[in-house]
């Protein structure tokens, strides 16, 4: 047996299923589900008609370097977003299609850890999304928590790390747009990240899965790519990005996205993933086509997330310690005493569900970076949010007095 299994953490979710189970509902209100990342708003239809017209694509199997026009759209669609010179992502060499980042995430620790090897290390931000510990230890890897606290407006300091930490590492994965802080990575990030890189020897994966849901028209996110190619770094070298349609395009359960950077890190992918099976089926690839060609369902996706935002956040900013992210569709705030109270006292008395923050975190010496926070989602309709929000308000209040 893979002796990582056994190291494997209950998920944040089968925690909040336990609270679920034991706390006992105070109200009859009607529960408002705020802890899942599942967009709820509609996938276009555009997305739907492709996938219909292509349904014929069962009757073949895929290849897994996927079809030359997708991987077109996604270097045309990337080119246009991160300002890349034309011809720096080539789509023969820098791209391959993934059934949704979390398998590609998982995938690359397998691509990258030589197991048993000196490089057993995998450093990954604290909070972070669970699949980058669940990779670093099924790939015989030990993960490594970077603490992302608020002075740093949740973003990691490389230089906390220490030097031999960075011998051994294999990969870092970075996530930016953060989930759960919606932070965002700067140039000066990257700078010192990739010099680290360079020194070192050690591959980056920046999950960019939230890159597209952004607040200010005028400042969408720094990408890794972008980063590239604004300073001189042609090939790449070192870098890998994963990008989701399923919050860009609302489409979770199309399991569609993309790997791109490296060229020398994309060919051993693809090996692997001759193996793994990771192909993507045709007839997503055409839905995922229709979709990457099409901006105008993204940049309405935004203003739903705006709208929200925009509501919700001054209502809670009465009650807690809680920012606009600069991105992504969570909000992170900060309560008074612990998040797991908070989360039991706000299911029991206002009959709405969102995730304590210490459930997406561990322990590092600072103590759990999530221990007084919680994830909410806004996924859900705006009415809803804002009712979700005015039934929080008076349980955070009290908190607070308490
Ligand atoms: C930070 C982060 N990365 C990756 C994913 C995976 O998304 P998908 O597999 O749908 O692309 C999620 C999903 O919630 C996420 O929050």
């Amino acid at each position: 047996m893979n002796p990582g299994l056994s190291e494997l953490q209950p998920y944040p979710f089968e925690r909040l299923a336990e609270i679920r189970a034991r706390v006992q509902p105070l109200t009859d209100l009607p529960l408002i589900n705020l802890s899942i990342g599942e967009p709820q708003h509609p996938t276009p239809p555009r997305v739907h008609e492709a996938l219909v017209r292509a349904l014929d694509g069962t009757a073949r199997y895929p290849a897994t370097r996927g079809l030359p026009e997708l991987r077109q759209a996604i270097v045309d669609w990337a080119g246009r977003r991160f300002h890349l010179p034309a011809g720096m992502l080539d789509a023969e060499r820098h791209v391959l299609p993934v059934n949704g980042t979390r398998e590609a995430l998982f995938a690359i620790a397998q691509c990258l850890v030589a197991a048993g090897g000196a490089r057993d290390l995998v450093v990954m931000p604290n909070p972070f999304y669970q699949i980058y510990e669940g990779a670093a230890l099924l790939a015989g890897a030990r993960p490594w928590f970077l603490d992302c606290p608020a002075e740093r407006d949740f973003r990691p300091d490389f230089d906390a790390v220490p030097a031999d930490v960075w011998r051994r590492t294999a990969l870092v994965y970075v996530c930016s747009p953060g989930n759960p802080s919606g932070a965002v990575l700067g140039d000066a990030d990257y700078a010192r990240l990739v010099a680290l890189a360079d020194e070192f020897g050690f591959t980056i994966v920046a999950d960019e899965c939230y890159s597209e849901l952004y607040h200010d028209e005028q400042r969408p996110p720094l990408g890794l790519l972008e980063w590239c190619a604004a300073h001189g770094r042609a090939d790449f070298s070192r870098c890998l990005v994963m990008h989701s349609l399923s919050k860009r395009s609302n489409c979770p359960g199309l399991r569609s996205g993309f790997v791109a950077g490296d060229a020398a890190l994309i060919d051993p992918f693809y090996r692997y993933r001759t193996y793994q099976g990771g192909a993507m089926p045709v007839h997503v690839q055409h839905a995922s086509i229709a979709a990457w060609t099409d901006e105008d369902h993204v940049i309405a996706n935004r203003a739903f997330y705006r709208r929200k935002f925009d509501a919700v956040t001054p209502l809670l900013a009465e009650v807690c310690t809680v920012t606009m992210p600069a991105a992504g569709f969570y909000l992170w705030p900060e309560v008074a005493g612990d998040g797991i109270r908070a989360c039991e006292r706000l299911l029991g008395e206002a009959a709405v569900l969102v995730l304590p923050g210490a459930f997406l975190a561990r322990d590092t010496a600072r103590g759990n970076p999530g221990a007084r926070r919680l994830r909410i989602a806004l996924v859900a309709d705006e009415t809803e949010c804002v009712t979700a929000a005015k039934r929080m308000q008076p349980v955070l209040r009290q908190l607070q007095g308490s």
